[in-house]
């Protein structure tokens, strides 16, 4: 929860139309976010996530963003500012992870892609937040939060090899960042969701994924998206004021 006697935080949120994003839009306007929600082509459900938020008292903006094109990536924040005229919090959700298949017959272009929507345009939208929140940039400091994945240190075998490197360059991300602009006012870190029930799987070739993999989790079951964003809302709140740099874990034991 916010301090009502405040601002209302001002939170970017890449890719969330549906899964995880959405679940974590729906969860930071009930905490009294203000909220920026980005999407690659599903507008209504984009709309939808919209106007559950402001059911909740947040004001929103919508922005068609396609994270494969790092000039519009770039756009990301200058929008975010022009609309509310600052930013306070960051969400890097947004992401793919090719299809599932032997390391070996991964197209370049597939592993290419990964990386741009992955690693670079978190990249250039982290730096625009950073250089808006920086206190030695004349901004108010903020917290950024990368969702990463167990496959950043499982290397996903027979799976996803270039996705579990991608998430590791995002891991180092909030490594560095967060000891670099710790002085200035930003705190960055990782939430890594174990299997969750979104439709990622079904984009990966294995819709079925999240039931499959239940055996293996100490749980026995994956994860559903409110789950991760309630570690999203811990961090980006004020009872985390002094964590940055961590990675926690929402993977059901895993
Ligand atoms: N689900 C899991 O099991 C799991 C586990 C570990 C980590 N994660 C991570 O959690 C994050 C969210 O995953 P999810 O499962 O919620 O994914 P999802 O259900 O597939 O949703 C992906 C979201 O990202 C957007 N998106 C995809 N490609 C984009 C692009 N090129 N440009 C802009 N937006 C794009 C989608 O927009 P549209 O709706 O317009 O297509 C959608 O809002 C990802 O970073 C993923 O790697 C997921």
């Amino acid at each position: 929860m916010t301090d009502a006697s405040l601002p209302r935080p001002v939170t970017i949120i890449t890719g969330a139309s549906r899964g995880i994003g959405a679940a974590i839009a729906e969860r930071l306007a009930a905490d009294g976010h203000d909220l920026v929600i980005t999407y690659r082509d599903r507008a209504a459900d984009a709309d939808a996530v919209a106007r559950r938020c402001t059911d909740s008292g947040a004001r929103v903006l919508v922005l068609q963003v396609d994270l494969a094109d790092l000039d519009a990536a770039a756009t990301v924040v200058p929008s975010a500012v022009d609309a509310f005229g600052r930013v306070t919090g960051l969400v890097n959700n947004a992401g793919i992870t090719g299809r599932i298949g032997p390391f070996l017959d991964v197209p370049l272009e597939e592993a290419e892609a990964v990386f741009r929507i992955n690693v670079l345009s978190p990249l250039i939208i982290t730096r625009a937040a950073i250089e808006h929140m920086a206190t030695d940039r004349g901004g108010v400091g903020g917290s950024i939060v990368n969702i990463s994945s167990g496959a950043a240190k499982s290397g996903a075998p027979n799976t996803y090899i270039p996705y579990a490197m991608s998430k590791a360059a995002l891991n180092a991300l909030t490594t560095g960042a967060s000891k670099e602009f710790g002085p200035v006012g930003v705190r960055v870190n990782t939430v890594s969701p174990g299997t969750t029930r979104t439709e990622i799987h079904a984009a990966a070739g294995r819709p079925d994924a999240p039931d499959e993999r239940a055996p293996g989790i100490p749980m026995r079951r994956p994860g559903e998206p409110h789950e991760i964003a309630g570690a999203v809302a811990y961090l980006l709140s004020d009872d985390a004021s002094y964590t940055s740099g961590a990675d926690i874990r929402v993977a059901g034991g895993n």
